[in-house]
C-alpha cells in the first residue's frame, strides 16, 4: 500500500465534528499509510464554534488556519480559494476531502479541481431542491467537482444518479469519470463512539442546566432562512415560548450567533420576553458533549440543523424541523421527523402530538453500521 499524503478541509462547527471521524480512523488504521493535512478556513472561528470541537474530540489543531471570518457569500468564498489555491500549490496533496455543504466545502472544491487534486466529497448527494438556499448551490457544486462521491443514504445516492453520475463507473476515477458510493454517514460513527463519552465526562451539564432526563425540549435555530428572516424567527419563538407556558416545560435553546444578533438587533422585546421566561434557558452554543448529552435526554427537538436531525433519530427522540424541506427526507418519510416550517399552527399540533405520545415510532437505520469512516478511507486508499 502507497503512502499518501491527504488534506482535510473544514471550516463550520459540523466540519470539524466530522473530520473528528476521519482523524479517528486514519489513527485506528492507516497511521503508517497516510500523513493528514488539515486546513482549517476560518469560516467559524469563536471559541464555541471551533476551538471547543479541537479540544474535546482531540483532533489535532490545523496546520493552516486561514482566518478568513465572517463576510459575504462571495467574498468569504474568493478570500478561502486564494488562500486554498496556495497551500495545494506547497503541499501537493494526493487527494482532498471536503465535508458537507458550507462555503469552506465549496471554497475546496473550486480551488483544487481547477489544480487537477481529486477531490473527495463526504455527504454527497444530499439535496433539498431549493436552490435559494446558499447550502444547495454549494452542494450541487461541489458534487460536480468531485472525483469520489460518498452518498450517507439511499436518497442522496438517487439523487446523484439523476444528475447523471453512474454507478457503474470503473477505475481509474477521475472528474470526468467519478465513482459514487453508498457509504453511511460519518455522523452515526461519531454518535456511537461519543455518546457513551458524553455521559461520563459532561452529565453535569444537566444539573447546571436544571432539567432533568427526559423532562425538556432541546430546540437550535441557526439557518439563514430563520435568522435573516424576522418574520419567521418571531413566529417560532413566540410560538414556542407559548408553548413552554402551556406545557410548563422547559425549552434549552443553545443559539448561534446570527440567532443571537438578529435577536439583539431586530427582536430586542421578544428576546427580552425569552430571558426572563423561567421556562426558556438561551446559552451560548455548547461543545459536541455536552450537544449529544442533551440530545440523548431530551423528550424530543425542536431544530433547522441538518446534523441536529439525524442525531435526533440516533437517540431516537422525535423531531420537529423548522423549515419548508429537508435533505434528510427519509425522516419525514419515516414519521419520525415532521416539517413545520415557520408555521405556529403546525408548530403547535405536532409539538402537542409528541407531547402526548410519540412511542409508536419506529428509528431504522438509515446510516449505515457506524463503521463509514473506515469504509471511506479503504476506497481512498483503492484509488492510489
Ligand atoms: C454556516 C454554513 C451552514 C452550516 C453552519 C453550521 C454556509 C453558507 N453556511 O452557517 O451551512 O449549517 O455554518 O453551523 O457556509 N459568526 C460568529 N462567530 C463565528 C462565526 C460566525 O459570530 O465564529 C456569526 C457572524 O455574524 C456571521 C454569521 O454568524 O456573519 C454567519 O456565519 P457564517 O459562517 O457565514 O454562516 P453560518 O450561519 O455559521
Ligand atoms: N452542535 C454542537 N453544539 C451546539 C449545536 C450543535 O456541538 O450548540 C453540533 C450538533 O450536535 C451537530 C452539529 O453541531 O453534530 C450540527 O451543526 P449545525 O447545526 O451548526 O450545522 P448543520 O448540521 O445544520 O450544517
Amino acid at each position: 500500500m502507497p503512502d499518501i499524503k491527504l488534506l482535510n478541509i473544514v471550516g463550520a462547527r459540523p466540519q470539524i465534528i466530522k473530520a473528528s471521524a476521519i482523524s479517528r480512523a486514519i489513527s485506528n488504521f492507516y497511521a503508517d499509510k497516510i500523513t493528514e493535512i488539515l486546513v482549517h478556513t476560518g469560516q467559524h472561528y469563536d471559541k464555541e464554534l471551533s476551538g471547543v470541537f479541537f479540544d474535546e474530540l482531540e483532533i489535532h489543531k490545523p496546520d493552516y488556519n486561514l482566518g478568513v471570518g465572517s463576510a459575504r457569500h462571495g467574498r468569504q468564498t474568493s478570500m478561502m480559494i486564494t488562500g486554498i489555491e496556495d497551500i495545494l500549490l506547497k503541499e501537493r496533496p494526493d487527494c482532498v476531502i471536503l465535508y458537507g455543504d458550507t462555503n469552506s466545502t465549496l471554497a475546496g472544491a473550486l480551488a483544487a479541481s481547477k489544480l487537477h487534486f481529486p477531490v473527495i466529497h463526504i455527504e454527497a448527494g444530499l439535496r433539498s431542491f431549493n436552490k435559494n438556499m446558499p447550502e444547495e448551490l454549494n452542494r450541487i457544486m461541489s458534487d460536480h467537482s468531485s472525483t469520489l462521491l460518498f452518498a450517507p443514504t439511499n436518497a442522496a445516492f438517487k439523487n446523484l444518479m439523476h444528475e447523471g453520475f453512474r454507478p457503474e463507473n470503473a477505475p481509474p476515477y477521475t472528474l470526468d469519470n467519478p465513482k459514487i458510493y453508498l457509504s453511511g454517514d460519518i455522523m452515526y460513527d461519531n454518535t456511537l463512539f461519543f455518546a457513551q463519552l458524553a455521559e461520563k465526562k459532561r452529565a453535569a451539564i444537566l444539573n447546571e442546566l436544571s432539567v432533568k432526563r427526559d423532562n425538556f425540549i432541546l430546540v437550535t435555530i441557526h439557518r439563514e432562512v430563520n435568522t435573516d428572516n424576522i418574520v419567521r424567527l418571531e413566529a417560532i419563538l413566540t410560538t414556542l415560548k407559548s408553548l413552554s407556558e402551556e406545557f410548563l416545560i422547559k425549552f434549552i435553546m443553545p443559539l448561534h450567533p446570527r440567532t443571537i444578533i438578529s435577536l439583539k438587533t431586530r427582536l430586542e422585546r421578544l428576546y427580552n420576553e425569552l430571558l426572563a421566561c423561567k421556562h426558556i434557558t438561551i446559552v451560548p452554543p455548547v461543545s459536541f458533549l455536552e450537544m449529544t448529552l442533551l440530545e440523548k435526554t431530551s423528550k424530543f427537538i425542536i431544530t433547522d440543523s441538518g446534523g441536529v436531525q439525524k442525531e435526533s433519530h440516533f437517540f431516537r427522540k422525535p423531531c420537529l424541523v423548522l423549515r419548508k424541506e429537508t435533505e434528510w427526507i427519509e425522516l419525514v418519510n419515516n414519521g419520525t421527523a415532521v416539517l413545520v416550517d415557520a408555521d405556529p399552527e403546525k408548530i403547535r399540533n405536532e409539538f402537542r402530538r409528541f407531547m402526548n405520545d410519540g412511542s409508536d415510532l419506529e428509528y431504522p437505520g438509515f446510516y449505515g453500521d457506524g463503521k463509514t469512516a473506515e469504509f471511506i478511507l479503504k476506497e481512498i486508499m483503492m484509488m492510489f
